[in-house]
């Protein structure tokens, strides 16, 4: 059988580690695949750059097109990131006839819905499990693995910067800049670390994970977005001297009325296995009627970790070759014309339990104006812990867990509170999930 060729558009972090993979395991491959697979271009934006992988047998340029449009190339692997660019790109391939695989998340949550429609227009595949979790086969998992569930809710951290730096802020005690220096420079961050640090790198995969759990249309500007900014060191203490861990947590949860779709920081009890993923690891916790709780773990960024899902999705194109479109797993595990339109909740309308922490003035009275606040709207206090006040300070810290209530109570609540006028500066609020059941 003739070798399938293939073309990878941009040779970086990732680039490098799935060429790397395939001088390190390409007999493997072949043996798995059942015919030989070979990059044989590359496109990349600066071709004198040193590269972290071999190319002496890969023919490279700097124009991207002339790759989408040579008739020897079967299977295109973008790995260039970024939103429109990539889309024209991908779209450009999809027309000339070809499958591709992607890493790119950014591309799939925003322009998902299109790229599907014209790939089954073009009888050809899309691959993406690079996209969501790194190395972590998570895509593969929810979409083939677990058909027989009704997925009631996932949650996971999908992004290993905003861990890495949580954890080194607890562990290291290093400041939030600092951490984030780091990160980039280990190669987990985004091109604009902000996509990480402010949660929409995290929301990109949550889209694509809930429309893969729940067979709903990719809806990106529909997730409630909140990064890790707005947590400081003594966020990180107080939580830890109550028991639990801050983790930014991308949380798809199907109720009765719709469903949910929310990133931000979570307070998580230690006991959970989800306190205790560390560093830059990811995990994506899912929860099936019929299977129960299950989880994944792995690492979520980094070269070799991500081109070992890429190369994943190369064996399932390679294999796929023979198989006519209609017999192919579908994009996000439901057949296009089935998706559901079941509407995506406001956030007012989710419901959690939550950490607040507020500086108040030093003086009778305050703490039971603030409880009298909460019970009035109904909100229960589950701990409460009260420091003493600096030396030479008037105000000290208030932290509070509460039970769960709608957050619509709870901005209420934080409103009323904020206007008094013992209350100093602005009130931190992290939600809070115990994941029992
Ligand atoms: N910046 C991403 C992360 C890379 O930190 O998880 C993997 O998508």
């Amino acid at each position: 059988m003739e070798p399938v060729k293939l073309g990878l558009l941009g040779l970086g972090t990732v680039g490098s580690g799935t060429v790397n993979m395939f001088h390190r395991a390409g007999v493997e491959i072949e043996r798995r695949a059942g015919r030989q697979i070979v990059v044989t271009r590359a496109a990349a934006q600066d071709l004198s750059k040193p590269r972290d992988c071999e190319t002496r047998d890969i023919e490279l340029t700097d124009d991207p097109m002339s790759i989408i449009n040579d008739p020897d190339i079967q299977v295109i692997v973008e790995l260039i990131g970024g939103y429109e660019d990539a889309r024209d790109l991908v779209l450009a391939a999809i027309r000339q006839g070809k499958h591709v695989i992607t890493a790119n998340k950014a591309m799939i949550a925003k322009y998902g819905n299109e790229i599907f429609a014209e790939a089954e227009k073009h009888g050809v595949t899309v691959a993406f499990e690079a996209a969501v979790a790194g190395g972590i086969p998570i895509v593969k998992a929810i979409r083939e693995s677990l058909v027989g569930n009704h997925i009631q809710w996932l949650a996971g951290i999908v992004n290993g910067t905003t861990n890495y730096i949580l954890t080194q802020m607890r562990d290291e005690g290093w400041d939030f800049q600092t951490a984030l220096d780091e990160a980039q420079r280990l190669g987990y961050a985004e091109a604009d670390p902000t996509f990480d640090v402010e949660g929409i790198d995290a929301a990109h995969k949550l889209t694509i994970l809930a429309s893969i759990a729940f067979g709903v249309p990719l809806q990106f500007d529909k997730v409630y977005t909140e990064g890790i900014a707005g947590i400081g060191r003594e966020d990180i203490q107080y939580a830890e001297e109550l028991g639990y861990s801050i983790k930014h947590l991308a949380i798809a949860q199907k109720t009765e009325e719709g469903i949910e779709l929310r990133v931000h920081p979570t307070l998580v009890p230690h006991r959970r296995l989800m306190a205790n993923v560390g560093g830059v690891m990811n995990a994506v916790m899912v929860y099936g009627d019929a299977v129960g709780r299950t989880m994944y773990y792995g690492a979520g960024a980094g070269s070799e970790p991500t081109a070992s899902a890429v190369m994943g999705d190369i064996l399932d194109v390679v294999r796929s070759l023979s198989a006519g479109p209609d017999n192919r797993v579908p994009y996000l595990g439901f057949q296009l014309g089935s998706l559901s339109s079941v509407p995506v909740l406001p956030m007012e309308a989710i419901e959690t339990a939550y950490y607040l922490r507020m500086e108040v003035l030093d003086s009778p009275g305050v703490m039971a104006a603030v409880t009298q606040i909460l019970a009035e709207l109904n909100i229960s206090i589950e701990a409460l812990l009260q420091k003493v006040p600096e030396p030479g300070q008037d105000t000290v810290p208030i932290i509070m867990l509460t039970h769960r209530i709608r957050e619509r109570q709870m901005n209420e609540a934080l409103y009323r509170i904020g206007q008094l006028e013992a209350v100093q500066g602005k009130i931190v609020r992290i939600r809070l999930e115990y994941f029992d059941e």
